[in-house]
């Protein structure tokens, strides 16, 4: 046969060549697109710099001397410039970014995020520093194009920021994005599903899709048994079998919210969670959340106001990809002189122009809101005044031409309105 010698004396057929260069170009072809996979530009998402290999190979040599996995490099982002510009940053913007140059040990903190999109010259993101941590339900409000979206797609790796830095259970964006994506969850503001497959296989999938260290179930029975718990906690048990496509969109929207659930990720995504959910359903996803946020941290955007004042511990308000004002309602009450809205229904139109006058003249401070209707005129007054002339109003209302006078406690809208009002305006 025809034999080839090589230089250590062994032979091999041209067949055995020819199958070992195929494997070898392979091998070589393979590794070239991963590279090219990892470092062209994606229309979403993050690419790595064309020297990470060197880059890779460097921090496998050092790692001997340090932790495994270890994580943050404290000072990587640079503050000195940023600070000549915040002259007129609100007090609890400037706790919020103290915290996240501090606390190490939050579930996620972002520091100094910046966006300018290369379509669009504006900043999406200007200097936002927002911290979550254990147990934090933080509901991002805020009017239309304030970056709300932009804010979620940067920290679940879908959009990659411009500025700053963002770490997650302490693992960067952008360097550790596998650490990143086993530490997030993501639902989203429509439904991502499969129309022909069941509820429960939905669940079946994602639960296997999901396990990792942190989150390990040994059998099928395991897993099944993880799948019913879950079919259970969202009232979905009798509809397990339907395939998705035959459901109603609460229903779609349930599973949505019950595939974001699964596993142990500390940060979950949620954009509108609720939209298009019955109150009863609500309300039952408002205690599902509450009995798992205690190691984890929920972000979620949402424009009913109720939902965010119920839910949320934390209300981060961001206007014009500006970081407006951060904490709690009451917190943010108080610092915006914030108290109770008072609701005044009249007869006639001059009643009103009346009424405007005795407010002004007895709440100095008081500021009159959009009126809904010509008819009815409401007051945002802040909650350190004594409201005994609201009360001898209602109780002298046929002299004043009104009808009846609701007062009630200001609410998240009404925080929201005041922070955003100087943007609306312009
Ligand atoms: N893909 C994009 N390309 C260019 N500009 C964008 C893109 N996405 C958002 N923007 C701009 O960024 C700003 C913030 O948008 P977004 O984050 O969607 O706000 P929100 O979710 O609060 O409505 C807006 O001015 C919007 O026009
Ligand atoms: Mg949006």
């Amino acid at each position: 046969m025809n034999q080839i010698i090589n230089l250590s004396g062994k032979g091999y057929s041209q067949i055995d060549q020819v199958i070992l260069a195929l494997i070898i170009q392979s091998l070589i072809y393979f590794l070239f697109g991963y590279y090219l996979f990892n470092v062209l530009p994606k229309k979403n998402g993050f690419s790595f710099s064309p020297f990470y290999p060197f880059k890779f190979l460097k921090k496998l040599l050092k790692s001997t001397s340090k932790k495994k996995n270890s994580i943050e490099d404290k000072n990587n982002y640079n503050d000195e410039t940023i600070d000549m510009e915040r002259i007129g940053e609100n007090e609890s913007c400037r706790l919020e970014r103290e915290k996240a140059k501090n606390n190490s040990n939050s579930i996620f903190r972002t520091i100094n995020l910046g966006k300018v999109y290369s379509n669009n010259s504006n900043e999406a993101l200007s200097d936002v520093n927002i911290v979550g941590e254990k147990g934090d339900i933080i509901g991002l409000l805020g009017p239309n194009g304030a970056g709300k979206s932009t804010f979620i797609n940067i920290l679940s790796g879908l959009v990659k920021p411009t500025n700053g830095g963002v770490y997650i259970n302490g693992y960067e964006i952008g360097n550790q994005m596998g650490k990143v994506y086993q530490n997030i969850s993501y639902c989203g503001q429509f439904d991502i599903l499969y129309k022909d497959l069941t509820i429960f296989y939905h669940l079946n999938f994602y639960t296997i899709l999901k396990q990792n260290s942190t989150f390990f179930l040994k059998d099928n029975k395991e897993i099944q048994e993880y799948c019913q718990s879950l079919l259970k906690r969202m009232n979905l048990e009798e509809h397990k079998d339907k395939k998705v496509g035959q459901c109603s969109g609460g229903i779609q929207r349930k599973l949505s919210i019950c595939l974001s659930l699964i596993g142990n990720s500390k940060l979950i995504f949620m954009d509108e969670p609720t939209n298009g959910l019955d109150q009863s359903n609500r309300e039952m996803v408002y205690e599902t959340i509450q009995s798992i946020k205690q190691d984890r941290t929920f972000v979620l955007t949402t424009h009913n106001m109720k939902e965010a004042q119920i839910l949320c511990n934390k209300i981060a308000i961001l206007s014009k990809g500006k970081l407006k004002a951060v904490g709690t309602t009451n917190q943010l009450k108080n610092s915006y002189g914030l108290g109770y809205q008072v609701d005044v229904y009249f007869k006639n139109l001059k009643d009103g122009n009346t009424l405007d006058n005795l407010i002004g003249y007895n709440f100095p401070t008081a500021v009159k809101k959009k009126p809904i209707s010509q008819f009815l005129h409401s007051y945002s007054i802040p909650n350190d005044i004594n409201l005994d002339y609201i009360f001898y109003l209602h109780n002298n209302k046929n002299e004043n031409g009104i009808l009846d006078i609701k007062i009630s406690q200001s609410t998240c809208e009404d925080i929201l309105l005041k922070v955003v009002e100087n943007d609306l305006q312009m």
